[in-house]
């Protein structure tokens, strides 16, 4: 999969889209950068980068308030953002897209409003043994403040959800399944719709975390029946401090708001306040109008090499960059070690080497990994390691990052005598 890559199913012209992330063109300690932590955060396209330039220098202005031409620009362009969302997402009604600060506060949003709202004493709340804390931690406080309980799906020694007794944990005392898309730590692509469809069948409510899937892979939260989904533009070439809420209308409309200020009302007065129309009954205050504007440029970036290009590509490298990984003697894959439903967040341990001094390292090679607990130190538990390193991969990457991290792997182990 060089330059121009054209196989079945894959167009993708790899060296037009490193030449558009300017980030990539750095030198880090004499050596070109090779990003390999897109799973933390993405790089940012040329594009991406004028619009939100031009967003300052040509409109703007506070949006759903003034009447001056440049507050009515601003506002157009943020809820054109929106719109484009509720296309990206499989064509949900515009009121169902909610504007965040990111996937925590999507989720949050729900624990706090839905959950105090829906969850009592003895209910019983299903999460995974793969959760980022963002997907586990507003769970289990609510649990704690209502006296419900948290329940598991397993996972099995490779990574994947174990549903072999998916009946006993799934039941009718369920309220909630609460799920991650993809896992940031192992890359395993869970069985959403099939969770969803058991979920419902027990008249519980699904919600799903979208921020390691939506930027690598087509979603439709209309086919997957998720009554909520999650996720931060952040990880898909947009600018920090935006995410998005989806909920289904007849669900958002009975909850209760988050923020209580400006924008989130109807009418005010000392003895009654009524809420705002969806969605901005949950848009108090000012939002990072700046940002949601610039989203819609990143998304655009996306679909014009299209998701299913994406999702097949990065598939093809997730298998390359195992393979190549596999090689290294003393080295652990943590996850499913072939790329079937899985995506390019690729976890690996060394049998003699902390996860810190491999990342450490790698840096001195201008290779930019993640290690640590990444966030999901329960999951930490269950593989029985306390940190990993984890390359993650996106569309600018290609099989010659690949080979520096391979190289630089052996060049660590020679370094540190554990060839
Ligand atoms: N959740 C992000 C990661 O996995 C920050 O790195």
């Amino acid at each position: 999969m060089n330059s121009k890559t054209t196989e079945k199913d894959i167009v993708i012209d790899i060296q037009k889209i490193k030449n558009d992330f300017p980030i990539l063109k750095r030198q880090i300690r004499d050596n070109k950068l090779v990003y390999l932590d897109s799973g933390a955060s993405t790089q940012k396209p040329i594009e991406v980068i004028n619009a939100h330039t031009e967003y300052f220098n040509q409109i703007n202005s506070n949006i759903h308030r003034g009447l001056h031409t440049l507050a009515e620009e601003a506002t157009n362009a943020y809820e054109k953002t929106r719109t484009h969302i509720a296309k990206f997402i499989g064509g949900v009604k515009t009121c169902e897209v909610i504007f965040t600060s990111g996937t925590t506060e999507s989720i949050n949003m729900v624990a706090y409003t839905w959950g105090e709202a829906n969850i009592s004493e003895g209910d019983e709340i299903v999460l995974t043994d793969m959760e980022h804390h963002a997907n586990l931690v507003p769970w289990v406080m609510l649990a704690k403040r209502k006296n419900a309980i948290i329940k598991r799906i397993p996972i099995t020694d490779d990574g994947r959800l174990d549903l072999d007794d998916i009946d006993s944990i799934i039941t009718e005392k369920t309220k909630l399944v609460a799920v991650t898309h993809m896992s940031n730590v192992l890359g395993t692509l869970n069985p959403i719709k099939q969770l969803a469809e058991i979920a419902h069948k027990n008249g519980a409510l699904i919600l799903a975390d979208g921020a390691q899937s939506a930027p690598h892979m087509p979603v439709d939260v209309l086919d997957m029946d998720v009554d909520f989904f999650a996720f931060s533009a952040h990880k898909m070439l947009g600018p920090t401090g935006v995410g998005v809420l989806y909920g289904k209308e007849n669900i958002l409309e009975k909850m209760p708001p988050f923020n209580m200020g400006g924008e989130m009302i109807s009418e005010v007065s000392f003895d009654r306040i009524t809420w705002a129309e969806l969605p901005h009954k949950f848009e108090a205050g000012t939002p990072n109008i700046a940002g949601v504007v610039t989203f819609d440029t990143a998304l655009t970036y996306l679909e014009n090499i299209g998701m299913e290009n994406i999702h097949a590509y990065e598939t093809k490298l997730t298998a390359y960059t195992i393979d190549k990984l596999l090689q290294i003697d003393g080295l652990k894959i943590q996850g499913p070690n072939n790329s079937i439903n899985r995506g390019g967040a690729i976890s690996f341990t060394d049998k003699n080497l902390h996860p810190h001094d491999i990342s450490t390292f790698l840096d001195s090679k201008g290779i930019a990994i993640r290690a640590g607990h990444h966030c999901a130190q329960t999951l930490m538990k269950r593989m029985g390691t306390i940190a990993t390193a984890r390359a993650s991969l996106y569309i600018y990457n290609d099989e010659a990052d690949i080979d520096a991290l391979y190289d630089a792997l052996i060049a660590m182990r020679k370094y540190f005598g554990h060839e």
